[in-house]
């Protein structure tokens, strides 16, 4: 019989730390079975035999090779293409300001992309919304603290299950279908992968100087800040409103809110915020 691993408080205890430490993500106290439930496979395949040895290795991990790994275990990456169907009514309405003010150029950063429905979406919209989009300098830069769902972002394979929220006009225009063991699955064509970049960021300890300074005009950075604290929420938001130029936007998720740390920033439509 498989001896079943149990997480004790004490180990826990280290594990949350680290967690929020590393991550940024704030575990509650109760979350402890969950934390149980996603590690206790990759524990055992490690050869370990205790979450006590699996901490110890993760802190022995320079390389911070596990510390990806665990990221993927810990953060939940649900996402869907074109999520938050009011805010590209917006963008819709905005696009031609918005590009204008650019002078043509677009740099766009997807801040936590998970799987890539996010930065796809917005490669598509534009595609689809701005006449002659290939005369613009348009780049997407796609992040994620998960070197898992980027590795599917990067693929662009998507089930039928995960296309269910695109039209068929979309479907047809940006994705070539496959079968795959008699299953339909769906290609997102090169055209839209061209301009996105994919790359790894963690929001909590990354180095920020790497962006160009006031070169982003959006930051879509939704669905993920539910996960920190306070504080974590409040330094990133004061990272963002550094790194955007005046009138640059911030696209937050409809369950999230600046309250408490806007700093100048104006809110303009459904967890829309513009830098005054
Ligand atoms: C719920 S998904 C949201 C995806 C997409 N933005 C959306 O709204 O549909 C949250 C994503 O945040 C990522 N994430 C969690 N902590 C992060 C961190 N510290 N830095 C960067 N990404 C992080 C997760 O890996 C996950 O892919």
């Amino acid at each position: 019989m498989v001896e079943r691993l149990v997480l004790r408080r004490k180990e826990f205890t280290l594990l949350q730390a680290y967690i929020y430490q590393h991550i940024g993500i704030s575990l509650g106290d109760h979350k402890i079975y969950l934390v149980q439930a996603r590690l206790a496979k990759r524990v055992k395949q490690l050869g370990l035999s205790s979450f006590g040895a699996y901490y110890d290795y993760l802190v022995a991990d320079k390389k911070r090779g596990e510390l990806e790994y665990l990221s993927s275990l810990i953060s939940t990456n649900v996402t869907s293409f074109f999520r938050e169907a009011k805010q590209w009514e917006f963008l819709k309405r905005e696009l031609p300001s918005i590009i204008e003010r650019s002078g043509g150029k677009l740099r766009i950063w997807s801040a936590a992309c998970s799987s890539g429905e996010e930065p796809y979406s917005i490669a598509m919209f534009l595609m689809e919304h701005l006449p002659n989009y290939t005369q613009y300098d348009i780049k997407i830069l796609a992040t994620d603290v998960s070197s898992k769902v980027l590795k599917i972002a990067m693929n662009g394979l998507y089930s039928q299950k995960a296309i269910f929220s695109l039209n068929e006009v979309y479907l047809r225009k940006y994705f070539s279908t496959e079968i795959v063991e008699g299953e339909a699955f769906y290609r997102i064509r090169d055209a839209v992968k061209q301009r996105i970049l994919f790359r790894e960021f963690n929001l909590v300890t990354g180095d920020y100087s790497l962006f160009d300074a006031k070169a982003l005009n959006i930051i879509f950075c939704r669905n993920v800040m539910i996960y920190f604290d306070k504080s974590t929420q409040s330094a990133l938001v004061d990272r963002f409103y550094t790194i955007l130029p005046k009138n640059g936007y911030l696209f937050i998720g409809s369950s999230e809110a600046l309250t408490d740390m806007k700093k100048d920033f104006r809110s303009k439509s459904a967890s829309i915020y513009q830098k005054a």
